[in-house]
């Protein structure tokens, strides 16, 4: 069963006519966004306001109406996926890279549901490496101090061992955490570095999950 696609398709099911909808990045939100696109060309009338460039080039090839978050009053609905989640619903989120312009259209939206098989919940989040993305003018440094404490960075490469560039143009340091007890604290840290500008942990942001296992979907309300 491809789990990425029956969550995809039923968290599609969420959105109504009027909406505007954050479409989120990544294997799974891919899903979710055809099954808009299909929506869309039936009829439907929604706003859509994209992750990433990736996410982007999927919409307009499917005719999703699009506008910038800045050009939105307010987001209705945000559909995205994660990487790990939490048993209390603090997220990892990142991997593919979008977490910035992630945050930022979670940040605006008014519910932010997010689609995951179920390999993604754990108990605590951490063993996924924790995306930070930082500006390049002294990022080294910041490597530096995060190796300091332990975090066991590395510069995110591209395939052809390039260093990686997010679509705001910025490096991506991924974080070795193998266990985040603590991750308010983290973040706050994180939060109050220079020269960082975002990283993966999505707290306190989720309203529903919706999880994809071999036994069907399960629609967890936070
Ligand atoms: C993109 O930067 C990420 O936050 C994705 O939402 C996350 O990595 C989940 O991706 P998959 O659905 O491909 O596992």
């Amino acid at each position: 069963m491809n789990l990425k696609k029956l969550v995809g398709e039923k968290a599609a099911e969420f959105i109504e006519e009027g909406m505007v909808v954050g479409l989120g990045t990544g294997s799974t939100a891919y899903y979710m966004v055809e099954a808009l696109g299909r929506r869309v060309k039936k009829g439907l009338h929604i706003t859509g306001v994209t992750t990433s460039a990736q996410t982007k080039i999927q919409a307009e090839a499917l005719g999703i109406p699009l506008k910038s978050v800045d050009e939105v009053d307010q987001i209705d609905i945000t559909i995205d996926g994660a990487d790990e989640i939490s048993s209390t619903y603090q997220g990892i989120k990142g991997g593919g890279g979008a977490l910035l312009f992630e945050k930022i259209v979670a940040r605006y939206s008014d519910t932010v549901i997010w689609i995951v098989d179920d390999s993604k919940l754990v108990k605590e989040i951490g063993d996924f490496p924790l995306p930070v993305e930082v500006i390049p003018y002294g990022s080294q440094q910041l490597l530096k101090l995060f190796k300091e404490r332990g975090y066991r960075p590395a510069f995110r490469q591209t395939e052809d061992g390039e260093r990686y560039l997010t679509d705001a143009g910025h490096y991506i340091i991924d974080l070795q955490m193998k266990k985040i007890a603590d991750p308010h604290t983290l973040a706050d840290w994180l939060d109050h570095q220079t020269g960082v500008v975002e990283h993966g942990l999505f707290l306190d942001c989720v309203n529903t999950v919706i999880v994809g296992s071999e036994k069907g979907v399960e629609i967890q309300n936070v």
